[in-house]
């Protein structure tokens, strides 16, 4: 059986290391796509040569040209630009969504069947306008973002609980952005509730308000140490797991941002959630029970998307 392709949308910082991560774990061979078909030639090349040392068989190409993504069963979505200095959020989404609507045609035009993983930012708009652009179907269509952040999560309380994180089990929820909800009622050591190991004197609730605000800054934290670009090493191991989960139906129950018609009083609309992802794509979302402030902080992310999503439709009136 061939193997299967995977097509990166994207070599940047995030796009090499997505290729490196689905080499070495033999996922499918891979082609990069970048407006920049040196890099997305040289990063392929680079990382075929490792594959001799490492042990995996998996083509790498490189283009700039949709026709050779022809075919792929998985599209991982990193191109566009991240936010400068002096530059408005505005400024950003205009240049990303122009971004959105070539990658959307160019994968409607020669992957329509593939499963589509967006990390574009800002994530939760870009997601929605990459499948507007697209018309491909909704379940087919997500954005990684709740991975990454419930991984963030989970580093930061291992750190503090000095367990392993494989035992820490982490839940967020919402749009990926200031307004994220990182639940700490559905976040476990080993099924024991965060509140509960309060009250077991394992930590205190000021120390766990702190990392819950540390998981929310997660992304600005990265930037303000790099100085010169965005995380690339845990938000492409984020999408790799999702793909992953997809490639061999694994039916992982994984936050991501997922259309949600229905539940959550949603009614069609891209935001973080828990899902099931299978050989179906998003197969579920995952509904769960929210209290009074739970639901007061998902109601204000949720606000925050909307606000983008307006934008976005202000921009380009196609999307209208
Ligand atoms: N088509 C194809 N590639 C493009 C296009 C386009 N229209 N526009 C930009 N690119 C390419 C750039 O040439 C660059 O190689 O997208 C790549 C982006 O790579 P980086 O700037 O290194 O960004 P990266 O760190 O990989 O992050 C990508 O993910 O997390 C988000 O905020 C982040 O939106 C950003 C994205």
């Amino acid at each position: 059986m061939a193997r299967p392709k995977i097509a990166l949308i994207g070599a940047g910082q995030i796009g090499g290391t997505l290729a490196h991560l689905a080499a070495i774990k033999e996922l499918g061979d891979v082609t990069l796509l970048d407006l920049n078909d040196g890099a997305a030639k040289g990063k392929a090349l680079d990382i075929a040569e490792a594959g001799p040392s490492e042990g995996f068989d998996a083509e790498m190409a490189g283009t700039a040209d949709y026709a050779d993504i022809a075919g792929a069963d998985v599209c991982i979505v990193t191109a566009g630009v991240a936010r400068k200095p002096g530059m408005s959020r505005d400024d950003l989404l205009g240049i990303n969504l122009k971004v959105m609507k070539a990658v959307g045609e160019g994968i409607a035009a020669h992957a329509p069947n593939a499963f589509v993983i967006c990390i574009t930012n800002p994530l939760d708009a870009m997601v929605w306008a990459l499948r507007e652009f697209s018309g491909l179907p909704h379940n087919k269509v997500c954005g990684m973002a709740g991975v990454l952040d419930s991984a963030r999560f989970r580093h930061f309380l291992a750190d503090e609980f000095k367990v392993s994180m494989r035992d820490v089990t982490a839940f967020v929820l919402g749009g990926h952005g200031d307004t994220m909800v990182p639940l700490t009622r559905y976040s476990t050591v080993a099924g024991i509730p965060l509140p509960d190991l309060v009250d077991m004197g394992w930590t205190t609730q000021d120390k766990l308000d702190a990392i819950v605000q540390r998981t929310r800054d997660g992304g600005a934290e990265i930037v303000g140490l790099l100085k010169t670009g965005s995380a690339f090493y845990a938000p492409a191991t984020s999408a790799i797991e999702m793909a992953e989960a997809y490639l061999k139906d694994q039916k992982r129950v994984l936050p991501c941002a997922a259309h949600v018609d229905g539940a959550y009083g949603l009614d069609g609309f891209y935001v973080g959630v828990p899902t099931v992802i299978g050989a179906g794509g998003v197969e579920r979302v995952v509904e769960i029970k929210m209290n009074k402030d739970e639901q007061a902080m998902f109601d204000k992310s949720v606000d925050a998307v909307k606000g983008l999503v307006a934008a976005c439709k202000d921009i380009d009136g196609s999307l209208a």
